[in-house]
C-alpha cells in the first residue's frame, strides 16, 4: 500500500486532489488514533466537492451532511456510537441508499455494516515529528 508523511497543508492538498477525483457513490473509511487528522482529511474531500457548510448536524453530532453540486456528502463520526447495532438510529441504510459520498470515521464501529468496495484512508502519529502524519492508502 502506498504511504507518504504529510504535514498539515500536504495533507489537505492530497485530500483535494482525491477528493477530486471520487466517482459517486463512494464509502471512504477513515481509520487512526485521536488526533491522527481524520477530520481535517474529511473537510479537505469535502471541500473539493463544491460542500461548504453541513446543511445539516443531527444524531447529536455524528451525522453531517453537505449537498455539493456533484451529490450529497456525508461525514459520519462514528466515535459515540457503542457498535453496529446502533447504526439503525443514523439513518445509516438510508445514507448507503443516496448514492453518496460518505465519509466515515470510527468505521470500526460500523464493523461488517460497511459496504464491501469501501476504500480506507489510515492515519497515524509519526514519533517525535508533531506536525506530520503518516497517511497510507
Ligand atoms: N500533518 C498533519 N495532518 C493533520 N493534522 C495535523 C498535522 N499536524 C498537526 N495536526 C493537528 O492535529 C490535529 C488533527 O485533528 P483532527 O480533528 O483532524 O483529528 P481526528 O483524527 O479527526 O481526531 P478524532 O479521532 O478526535 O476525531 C489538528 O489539531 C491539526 O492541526
Ligand atoms: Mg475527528
Amino acid at each position: 500500500m502506498p504511504a507518504a508523511e504529510l504535514t498539515e497543508p500536504a495533507l489537505v492538498a492530497w485530500g483535494q486532489e482525491f477528493g477530486r477525483a471520487i466517482r459517486y457513490p463512494r464509502l471512504v473509511a477513515l481509520t487512526g488514533d485521536l488526533g491522527a487528522g481524520k477530520t481535517t482529511l474529511v473537510r479537505a474531500i469535502a471541500r473539493a466537492q463544491g460542500a461548504l457548510e453541513p446543511v445539516t448536524s443531527q444524531s447529536y453530532g455524528i451525522v453531517r451532511e453537505y449537498v455539493s453540486p456533484r451529490g450529497h456528502v456525508f461525514h459520519l463520526d462514528l466515535y459515540r456510537l457503542a457498535g453496529p447495532q446502533d447504526l439503525p438510529q443514523i439513518g445509516w441504510e438510508d445514507i448507503l441508499r443516496l448514492k453518496a459520498l460518505v465519509l466515515v470515521e470510527w468505521p470500526e464501529r460500523a464493523l461488517g455494516a460497511l459496504p464491501p468496495d469501501h476504500d480506507t484512508l489510515h492515519l497515524e502519529h509519526v514519533p517525535g515529528r508533531p506536525d506530520v502524519r503518516r497517511l497510507t492508502w
